[in-house]
């Protein structure tokens, strides 16, 4: 079956591969940076990213001597910035201990930050040409449909059948080339709904087409219930500027800038941006209430609008810094994108509710459970 595979596999990528950036170079490093991002993000959305990524950062040198601020600023709207951080502190370690290159071998790549299996499998094929096998959710797919492999994604043995599948197939000439052809297909044909089969170049060794089970393989995921988080947040907007605060390092957003904000608890919103800002913050009554999906988790976030003094009280935890910025700076800063999405929403908002009444827009519908905008206590 393996050599089968591979004499309809190979063939196939080279007639029907997607030209992408990443596969004209040879550089370990510009192939480790694109597998990162390809990770959790489109294809398309991560083209503009790799490109910028790699203009601003085009070593591991380059990458191992910037502020890890800047790696997020440039990581920012692609999420999962643990990603990020782990590129980051990847490079030091390659530039410590590698003197610059990455290393040609698993089992040392392993021991980076941020490699996992499937991040070692794909650098050490794609870039070196080794036989390292890998599997990612489009070679799963593929794998469960071909050798008919039962069981649900999380499952210990189903994971350690793909895991031996991907090494039995990864054996012989051009690995790197195999691998992305199996991440191919699941990506361009084997599709999770309404795969191609017709256009599939292992449709006569696919079990599941034989048996006419596409549609049953792979097992679904058994879904968990996300966890809910709600925040107050403060929008403090003034002049064109706005109070933004850095997170310390680790947890969801951690590293990142973003509005102030507290957990809504035990305390209304409100009283839990009191104890963040203190007694001088003149905390407004709710302005608008926007809810993201994140992978583990339902953002729930509670704009408010603050008074603050030009001169902010000192820090609180979480954060380790907060300023006034212009509208402009923000950009320049790595912000989560629910955070962007609700200072984009939030500024006008306000700066509607401070219009004189001639001149104040007819107001536009609700957001979400919003309420009506109103302007700041003062
Ligand atoms: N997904 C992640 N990496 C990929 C690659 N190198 N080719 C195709 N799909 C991918």
């Amino acid at each position: 079956m393996a050599e089968a595979l591979r004499g309809a596999l190979l063939p196939w990528f080279d007639a029907s591969q997607r030209d992408l950036p990443w596969r004209r170079t040879k550089d370990a490093y510009a192939v480790w940076v694109s597998e990162v991002m390809l990770q959790q993000t489109q294809v398309d959305r991560v083209i503009g990213y790799w490109d910028a990524f790699l203009e601003r950062f085009p070593t591991v040198r380059a990458l191992a001597k910037a502020e890890l601020a800047d790696v997020l600023a440039r990581w920012s709207g692609l999420g999962y910035y643990s990603r990020a951080r782990n590129l980051h502190r990847a490079a030091q370690e390659i530039v410590a201990r590698h003197g610059g290159t990455l290393p040609k071998d698993v089992a040392a790549l392993r021991t980076l930050p941020g490699f996992g299996r499937y991040t070692a499998g794909a650098v050490a094929s794609i870039a070196f040409d080794l036989e390292a096998p890998l599997v990612d959710g489009n070679v799963a797919r593929v794998f469960s449909r071909v050798l008919a492999i039962e069981g649900a994604p999380g499952d210990k043995a189903r994971e350690a059948t793909l895991w031996t599948a991907a090494e039995t197939l990864v054996r012989g000439p051009r690995p790197g080339d195999l691998n992305q052809s199996l991440m191919e297909l699941g990506a361009t044909v084997c599709l999770p709904r309404a795969p191609s089969c017709l256009l599939c170049p292992a449709q006569k060794l696919c079990r599941a087409l034989a048996q006419g089970r596409v549609g049953e393989l792979p097992w679904p995921k058994k879904a968990a219930r996300k966890k809910r988080l709600e925040l107050a947040v403060a929008v403090s907007h003034q002049d064109g500027a706005v109070v933004l605060a850095r997170r310390q390092e680790g947890g969801l957003f951690g590293g990142l800038w973003e509005m102030p904000a507290a957990a809504i608890g035990p305390n209304p919103g409100d009283a839990a941006l009191e104890t963040l800002l203190g007694e001088r913050a003149a905390i407004g009554p709710e302005l608008l209430v926007m809810e993201r999906t994140l992978t583990h988790r339902q953002l729930v976030l509670h704009l408010h609008p603050v008074d603050l003094p030009r001169r902010l009280p000192p820090v609180q935890e979480p954060y380790v810094e907060w300023r006034w910025v212009t509208l402009a700076e923000t950009r320049q800063l790595g912000m989560a994108s629910a955070m962007t999405a609700a200072l984009e929403l939030a500024v006008p908002r306000l700066l509607a509710a401070a219009a004189p009444p001639s001149r104040r827009p007819i107001p536009a519908r609700r957001h979400a459970t919003g309420a009506a905008p109103r302007a700041p206590r003062r």
